[in-house]
């Protein structure tokens, strides 16, 4: 049987990480979350000092070691910045794409990132891209980093702005832009919780599977 890899793409906090994470333990496939690799890289730049806006961080990307992955810290906004800016560095992404091919080869995988369907796996053999609202990113996100608590009007203001900030700067970079690959089903998760953006994920990939 053919290799399944499942491409999720879509923009910060849209839910693809929790969605990616539910597939691959529906499918029982390994899951990747590529968004990882770039802040891990960013976090290494900037503790040795390196200005993630202006150096290349082609080095520090082959030296990614596995340990780097599993870190609490690489999801607060200092690293969401610098992450941003290491992603539109070519020797980066270069650098990053073999890593990105090898983890599923062998065994299939679920991906999620931004240019999985475009450019990592073009033949992904089912491709969604997962999107919602900036104002429903930015209330997930909070809920996210502060325990369920919901932020004040002004603080939730600060964060739409940073999201898209963010959005504008992945889908307007030269290489790799964040785009809805031609052929992905897209999923609008403003309405939905997390299971029911699930249970519609597996309805695409299983009526999509058995029909390749
Ligand atoms: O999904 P995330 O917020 O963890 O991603 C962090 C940064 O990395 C974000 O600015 C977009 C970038 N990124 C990318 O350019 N390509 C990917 N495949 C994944 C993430």
């Amino acid at each position: 049987m053919k290799t399944l890899i499942i491409a999720v793409d879509g923009p910060a906090a849209a839910g693809k990480g929790t969605l990616a994470a539910a597939l691959a333990r529906a499918l029982g496939l390994p899951h990747l979350d590529t968004g990882l690799l770039y802040r891990a890289v960013a976090r290494q730049m900037l503790l040795r000092g390196m200005d993630p806006q202006v150096d290349a961080g082609d080095a520090v990307a082959l030296a990614l070691q596995p340990a780097d992955l599993a870190r609490d810290d690489l999801r607060v906004p200092e690293i969401d910045r610098a992450a941003s800016a290491v992603a539109t560095q070519p020797g980066v992404r270069a650098a990053l794409l073999q890593r990105q091919r090898d983890f599923a080869v062998a065994t299939g995988a679920v991906i999620d990132g931004r240019d999985i369907g475009t450019v990592v796996f073009p033949d992904a053999t089912v491709k969604l891209f997962v999107t919602a609202s900036a104002r429903t990113r930015a209330l997930r996100r909070h809920l996210q980093l502060h325990d369920g608590q919901m932020p004040d009007g002004a603080t939730l203001e600060r964060l739409v702005e940073d999201i898209v900030a963010r959005d504008t700067k992945d889908a307007n970079r030269a290489l790799s832009p964040l785009k809805c690959a031609e052929d992905a089903v897209v999923l609008e998760t403003d309405d939905f919780d997390s299971r029911q953006v699930l249970d519609r994920a597996l309805d695409i990939i299983h009526r999509r599977h058995r029909a390749g």
